[in-house]
């Protein structure tokens, strides 16, 4: 049976290339991809969303338009990393599709609220308004919610986007601070493991070879996106920041880490959306996040490659 999942996502590259993964894994059903402000305004992440839906022929999977703007704070986009687009280096058609008519924060408490036993995986790779819009609005679904995995944070890898604070969080540490502390099982997937995650020149050249328009789509981006943490990390290839989170839930023995308490910085402007990870416990208090922190990174890159191919 597989998981049902929702897609939470600001794309950018590198969560093109999260969504790409998880349409080709049939351990995962996307029952929805909702789209948030994030590396790109809004209608353009919400139009990048259907661009990469109707690149694989996946015009099945219903995408929603969710939040503008974060909770409280002003807006703050990452172009600089992105490009104008969000996904620079393919270039995708405009869609011939749209969004659904329901808010992406409608479809999240309506899913959950109608998912069975089971529940439903919520998968955000960009700030976390649209989730914590959700869980304020209908606490009920809560229990619905098997696991939230993210993409977010950082500890001994501090910040990509302030000295302490890695984008995701930064964009929205008021909503980051309602999901961290909500209750709902969390997996994190922070620069503290995604740095490890590199596409190295090699592994971009097995991309190259995938002779198809996905594999043209996903060379031209990631070729793309590299150039910005090459540059300023000196690291020889990007980091594959959101695929790590459906990665995970595809084969979780690719990744180790330990449960943490985690809380986030909301009010200091020098560390606003830091996430204090309590790594060696010393507050004593109860953990509520599954910190990874260590990757099977060529056993990683082989999944991606190998489902991008099939795609
Ligand atoms: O800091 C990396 C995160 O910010 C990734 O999700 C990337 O897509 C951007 O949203
Ligand atoms: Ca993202």
């Amino acid at each position: 049976m597989a998981r049902p999942i929702i897609i939470d996502t600001d794309p950018g590259q590198d969560d093109a290339v999260a969504i790409l993964l998880a349409l080709a894994s049939p351990e995962l059903d996307v029952l929805g991809i909702t789209t948030v402000a994030g590396n790109v305004p809004q209608p353009l992440v919400t139009t990048n969303a259907l661009r990469l839906c109707e690149l694989v022929g996946r015009t099945d999977v219903p995408v929603f338009i969710g939040a503008h703007q974060p909770l409280v704070r002003e807006l703050f986009t990452a172009e600089y990393v992105h490009g104008p687009t969000g996904i620079d280096g393919a270039d995708l058609p405009d869609p011939v599709t749209t969004a659904q008519p329901k808010h992406a924060v409608d479809f999240i408490i309506d899913t959950c609220l109608a998912a069975g036993t089971d529940g439903v995986t919520l998968c955000p790779v960009g700030p976390l308004t649209n989730i914590a819009s959700a869980i304020a609005r209908e606490p009920m679904i809560i229990p619905k919610i098997r696991e939230i995995a993210l993409m977010g944070g950082g500890f001994f890898a501090g910040g990509n986007t302030t000295p302490v604070a890695e984008f995701n969080i930064y964009v929205d540490p008021d909503a980051a601070s309602l999901v961290f502390n909500s209750g709902v099982p969390i997996t994190m997937f922070s620069l503290d493991v995604t740095h490890k995650a590199l596409v190295l020149p090699e592994d971009l050249d097995r991309i190259r070879a995938i002779d198809t328009p996905v594999g043209e789509a996903v060379a031209g981006m990631l070729g793309y996106y590299e150039r910005h943490d090459v540059e300023k990390y000196g690291i020889a290839g990007a980091p594959l920041h959101d695929p790590c989170v459906i990665a995970y839930l595809i084969d979780p023995d690719l990744f180790t880490g330990k449960a943490c308490r985690v809380d986030v910085e909301t009010e200091s402007e020098l560390t606003v959306g830091q996430t204090i990870v309590d790594w060696w416990g010393v507050t004593g208090a109860e953990p509520n996040t599954m910190v990874m922190s260590e990757i099977d990174r060529s056993g990683f890159i082989d999944l991606v490659v190998e489902r991008i191919a099939e795609l």
